[in-house]
């Protein structure tokens, strides 16, 4: 066997080294070396016997990827690559993952502390957390994209049942994982959402001892503490990931077992000729196709990067308050569908819904008797699945906190001016520009931009939950939507408003500014309402919203970081 050392006194230290990279790059790519790469990435014809076929048969990495393709798959249409994203999405997920769990113990005492310090002083950190973050988002987006395009493309018709089936798998599991990375950071938002699904998961329709030790078992206690975030954590970093791993391999095998399916139009009906390819109609994987896949995801992974840099912070909440419940818990906008629904029926009914819907989608290719895959023979079909999708992103709507909410309007807009926690334009205001006073909605204050800009906020707020009844011409639907009512248990409850939003009518408000004592400011939201029916009689008082400004308190510092102001 000749050395590197023997090449170099035969050919030369230069073609010596070119060899020796050859023979390397031939090893890597199981059998292309540098100029066959070279020419497949420019769109040479290859050498005879042809070396881009070898890597499927030889290689770790391409072995289950077949050589070539129907020309007809390989199009834009029908895939638009979303198979290949989703898979991408799940490659970005788990590096990015591992770089943020450097730096992440799970433990209540340490956990949120050290999102901060991700944010704040590892370097790149919250660039991190930012792809990982809008990647999970992201990658929910693209499989249920990719879910909707193989359902419309028929392609979960005989013989590919099991690969919908895994695939229904697949969706359950990605948004398991992105739900279970939520509650990591262990701020407000993640620990009240978490709390508030567990809890409802107690409804299901199951004997009450089933659902206590269930939820005993993800909580890890009576409350969510630390062997919750424990489990959480290994749901998210280990378990979530293996079985997503898994039947992700099952899905692709299913996958190319079969074959991709030609465009519906391309078949006879009941026929599925994807794996007889034509030889002038294959197109190769190197280089056509394996070129636009990175293309694609360069292109994707410039989106992800230039969100994470300059379009969108991931959100950090103050630390989780097991006795504080925030006025709103949302849960993230791909549940979100599921919080509208519990407030609409009853929560036994829904938790015991949502497994029968999912169900019913992975045997629905079983049951399905039609055999077209071609869209004109599958009009009702495809029609109930765009009522269902519209029918999805009202449900998503109605889990908005603008759906029924069950807070009044005065809160509704002290939650908003006055947050109970974190920074808001009204705390981030310079302590200095505030004095001990009142201050209308809307009112500018010279020398003071900042209460200003805030003060203005505050209006446009204000507006946004007020009836303005002061008009003469105010039909008698609009007082009866302002109207304010009596519960049963005595409480008061505002109408409806105009916008079918709880509304205050013609409110009046203001902020109180006390001193109370030095260096420490009491900020208290005002309200008066008066009676729809008789502007002159005031209904309604409420003043007990108070939060408390220091003067080295950096509500300031806190407020631009989150681009909250
Ligand atoms: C993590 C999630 C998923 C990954 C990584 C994934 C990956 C892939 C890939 C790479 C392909 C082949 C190329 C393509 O169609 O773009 C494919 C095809 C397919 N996937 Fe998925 N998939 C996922 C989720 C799903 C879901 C949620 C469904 C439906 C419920 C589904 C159903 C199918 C079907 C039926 C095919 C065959 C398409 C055909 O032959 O035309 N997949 N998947």
């Amino acid at each position: 066997m000749t050395t590197f050392v023997d090449q170099v006194r035969e050919l030369g230290v230069k073609q010596a080294v070119i060899a020796k990279t050859d023979e390397v790059v031939e090893r890597i790519t199981a059998g292309m070396n540098v100029n066959d790469v070279r020419a497949a990435l420019r769109g040479d014809e290859p050498r005879r016997p042809n070396p881009r076929l070898r890597p499927h048969a030889d290689s770790f990495w391409l072995h289950i990827r077949p050589s070539f393709y129907h020309t007809e798959v390989t199009n834009i249409y029908p895939t638009f690559r979303l198979g290949w994203l989703s898979t991408f999405m799940f490659v970005w997920e788990t590096i990015t993952g591992i770089i943020l769990m450097v730096f992440y113990t799970p433990s209540p005492l340490v956990a949120y502390g050290n999102m901060w310090n991700i944010l704040a002083n590892v370097p790149l950190g919250q660039l991190f957390r930012n792809m990982h973050r809008l990647g999970a988002e992201v990658m929910v987006i693209v499989v249920a994209l990719h879910m909707l395009r193989t359902f419309i493309t028929g392609s979960y018709k005989k013989p590919r049942q099991f690969t919908w089936a895994t695939g229904m798998i697949l969706l359950v599991l990605t948004l398991l994982l992105s739900f279970s990375g939520y509650l990591l950071p262990w701020d407000q938002l993640a620990y009240w959402a978490l709390t508030v699904f567990l809890s409802a998961s107690e409804a299901a329709p199951a004997p009450p001892a089933v659902n206590q030790n269930i939820l005993l078992i993800a909580q890890g206690g009576p409350s969510l503490g630390a062997n919750g975030l424990l489990r959480w954590y290994l749901l998210h970093v280990l378990l979530m990931p293996l079985l997503l791993g898994i039947f992700f391999f099952v899905h692709y095998y299913k996958v190319v077992l079969h074959g991709l399916s030609l465009p519906p139009g391309r078949e006879e009906i009941g026929e599925d000729t994807a794996k007889r390819v034509p030889r002038d109609e294959r197109t190769y994987f190197i280089p056509d196709l394996l070129t636009s896949e990175l293309m694609w995801t360069a292109l994707l992974s410039l989106f992800l990067i230039a969100g994470s840099l300059w379009l969108w912070d991931a959100p950090l909440e103050t630390h989780a308050d097991p006795v504080v419940t925030p006025l709103h818990v949302v849960a993230p906008w791909y549940l979100s569908w599921s919080q509208g629904w519990l407030k609409l029926a009853d929560k036994t009914i829904i938790v015991g819904f949502i497994p029968l819907l999912m169900v019913a989608f992975i045997v629905m290719p079983y049951f399905e008797v039609g055999k077209s895959r071609r869209y004109a023979d599958r009009r009702v079909g495809l029609s109930v699945s765009m009522v269902f999708i519209a029918f999805m992103l009202v449900s998503n709507w109605m889990g908005t906190p603008e759906f029924r909410v069950e807070s009044s309007p005065d809160r509704e807009v002290s939650i908003k001016v006055l947050p109970e926690e974190g920074p808001s334009l009204l705390m981030a205001v310079p302590y200095e520009e505030i004095q001990p006073g009142s201050y209308l909605p809307g009112q500018v204050v010279s020398g003071s931009p900042h209460l200003t800009e805030a003060l203005a906020y505050y209006k446009t707020i204000l507006e946004e939950h007020s009836c303005t009844m002061g008009n003469p011409a105010l039909t008698d639907f609009h007082v009866a939507a302002c109207r304010i009512e009596e519960g049963g248990t005595g409480e008061k409850r505002y109408g409806v408003g105009i916008n079918n939003k709880e509304a205050m009518p013609d409110p009046y408000s203001e902020l109180r500014v006390e001193e109370v004592q030095d260096g420490l400011l009491e900020l208290n939201l005002y309200y008066e309402v008066a009676n729809p029916d008789d502007l002159n009689e005031i209904l309604n008082i409420s003043d007990d919203w108070v939060k408390h400004k220091h003067i080295d308190s950096n509500y300031e510092e806190e407020c631009r970081y989150f681009n909250k102001c």
